[in-house]
């Protein structure tokens, strides 16, 4: 396919509108909050209900280009402490509502409490606050629970299995942020690419930052296609995967 293995510069509607129908295996991403974050070419504080409206345009076209059984795995958290927005549950209506099955959620506990500043009412019941010091994964499937593939290219460990089949995943947040205010761990995009799909899979990330998924994706023998509105995030991206890509050529030589 056209896309595949790509850093692919421009607007998330425009570039998914030329993605074959039934043609992704998986679909990774993490879509801006609407909370203010400073990124490089996108406003993060749109109407909400104009900032519904527009990821539910980019969840039909997710819809549309995963193969049936193909898997949909959606981080987003909570917003707001004092004013809480549940923009995990209106994702999830809208999707439910488009025809995907809600297959399950998991609980990226972040273990950031440290630094929490927030109380509320300090020890009293007058109005204090609850903060999440996780994220969700809310993983959704088209057509039907079961991904086809060879069994010879499932290449998780029983040991990776069970610790990945219990939904509670304790992951610290990214430290090497590459100049983006929110990139994935690795090791969370390592977990869904190993539980979600079979090597040589194509993954998709539509708001691709700076490159998490397509980087895994590669050090994992998946293909990936990669979108985001940055240049700059994209530059990041290539950066990442050209050194990754050094570096497996250079222990291929070593070994
Ligand atoms: C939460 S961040 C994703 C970070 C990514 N998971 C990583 O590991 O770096 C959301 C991304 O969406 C991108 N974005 C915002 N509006 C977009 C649009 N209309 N089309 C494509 N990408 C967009 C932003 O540039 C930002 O990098």
């Amino acid at each position: 396919m056209e896309f595949e293995n790509k850093i692919i510069n421009g607007d998330v509607l425009e570039v998914m509108k030329k993605i074959p129908d039934n043609s992704i295996h998986l679909a990774i991403t993490s879509p801006p909050y609407n909370v203010g974050k400073d990124y490089d070419n996108h406003n993060d504080k749109m109407d909400y209900q104009e900032y519904l409206n527009w990821l539910n345009e980019v969840w039909k076209e997710t819809q549309r280009v995963l193969v049936p059984g193909g898997r949909f795995a959606l981080n987003i958290a909570p917003t707001g402490i004092k004013d809480f927005v549940p923009i995990h549950h209106d994702f999830t209506n809208q999707l439910r509502k488009l025809g995907m099955k809600f297959r399950t959620e998991i609980i990226w506990y972040k273990q950031t409490m440290l630094k929490r500043t927030a109380w509320g009412s300090w020890k009293s019941p007058a109005n204090p606050h609850v903060v999440p010091s996780w994220e969700y994964v809310l993983v959704f499937t088209k057509n039907g629970d079961k991904l086809f593939g060879n069994p010879k290219e499932a290449d998780i460990t029983a040991d990776e299995f069970k610790e990945f089949s219990d939904g509670f995943w304790q992951i610290q947040p990214e430290r090497q942020r590459n100049g983006h205010p929110a990139p994935f761990p690795e090791d969370l995009i390592y977990r869904l690419i190993k539980f979600y799909s079979y090597k040589g899979n194509i993954v998709l990330d539509m708001f691709g930052g700076t490159g998490t998924v397509a980087v895994v994706s590669h050090k994992t023998d998946r293909k990936f296609i990669h979108i985001d509105i940055s240049k700059e995030y994209c530059k990041t991206a290539k950066d990442r995967l050209e050194k990754i890509k050094g570096g497996m050529s250079q222990q291929k030589i070593n070994q």
